[in-house]
């Protein structure tokens, strides 16, 4: 495995493998791997020849109160499982390599991220569609392969890919999950042991929205009051959204006809965490 840190690196070799007729896989990643993301280097690996996985702890994305600074990091271990996963190249550029001083262009979404994450986390996606657009122009993928656990994320990443013209074709894969349920997520190591297993009301809310609707239920309240039900009832849990939007448009919905996008976030204690499934009749 080829390790870069430098941009213009990555991007000559991209070139070179390009010029060698080689079809690049890119996942994007800010670290700290777990078995979801092996699952899509697994997914880029079938559909490449080259797999390049980015590790960039992008500052762009996060709010001043946010966890930058105490995001994990270990890069040893992150390069072994990388290795082992077979994957090609790790870049792993550092901040300074990626954003100039005084950069001043950034990429702006301005409908599917007005709500959800979007809301409560403002200049978020921001910072996702700046640093996934130039990643693009570094790797030069020809598929790039992203988690539905970050539901929102991946569908603004493929909306800018289309309106920007990158020749990228976006792939998702779906949320890995420990074996009682809760979403493989690198902040999940924040969570004591107690907040770990209160972290389970989330699966398990949806869950039972899941349940409702397959029972017939359609209205969006009924359904958010119930999964609001379940929440509460884990004493460290605060309650950033719970959300029932259109899965193509993520605008709100009352009565669910089209698939439905079911989203939350929620603190555990100082960690908040997201999850989300989708409903289709
Ligand atoms: O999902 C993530 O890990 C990040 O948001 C991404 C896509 C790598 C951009 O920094």
């Amino acid at each position: 495995m080829k390790i870069i840190h430098f941009g213009k690196e990555m991007q000559q070799t991209a070139h070179a493998l390009h010029g060698q007729g080689k079809r690049i896989g890119c996942v994007p990643t800010m670290g700290f791997l777990h078995a979801g993301h092996l699952s899509l280097v697994k997914l880029a690996r079938e559909r490449s020849d080259v797999v390049i996985l980015t590790l960039f702890v992008n500052p762009t994305q996060f709010g001043p109160q946010e966890d930058l600074a105490k995001y994990p990091r270990n890069f040893e271990r992150d390069a072994a499982l990388c290795r082992e996963a077979g994957v090609d190249i790790l870049f792993a550029p550092e901040a300074p390599e990626m954003y100039a001083a005084d950069a001043s262009i950034y990429v702006v979404e301005e409908k599917l991220s007005r709500g959800l994450c979007g809301a409560s986390r403002l200049g978020h996606f921001r910072g996702v569609c700046t640093v996934v657009a130039k990643l693009f122009n570094l790797c030069m993928p020809h598929v790039a392969v992203f988690g539905e656990k970050d539901a929102q994320q991946f569908r603004i990443i493929r909306r800018m890919t289309r309106d920007l013209n990158f020749p990228v074709e976006i792939v998702s894969g779906p949320t890995l999950r420990e074996a009682d349920g809760l979403a493989m997520s690198s902040r999940n190591t924040y969570l004591s042991a107690d907040e770990r297993q209160q972290a389970l009301v989330l699966k398990r809310a949806l869950d039972e929205t899941a349940r409702l609707f397959r029972a017939g239920w359609r209205d969006a309240t009924a359904l958010k009051t119930a999964m609001q039900k379940i929440i509460t009832q884990a004493p460290a849990a605060k309650i950033d959204y719970i959300e029932i939007v259109d899965d193509e448009t993520l605008e709100p919905v009352q009565t669910l006809r089209k698939p439905a996008l079911v989203a939350l976030a929620v603190f555990i204690g100082k960690t908040r965490l997201i999850d989300n499934i989708v409903l289709k009749a």
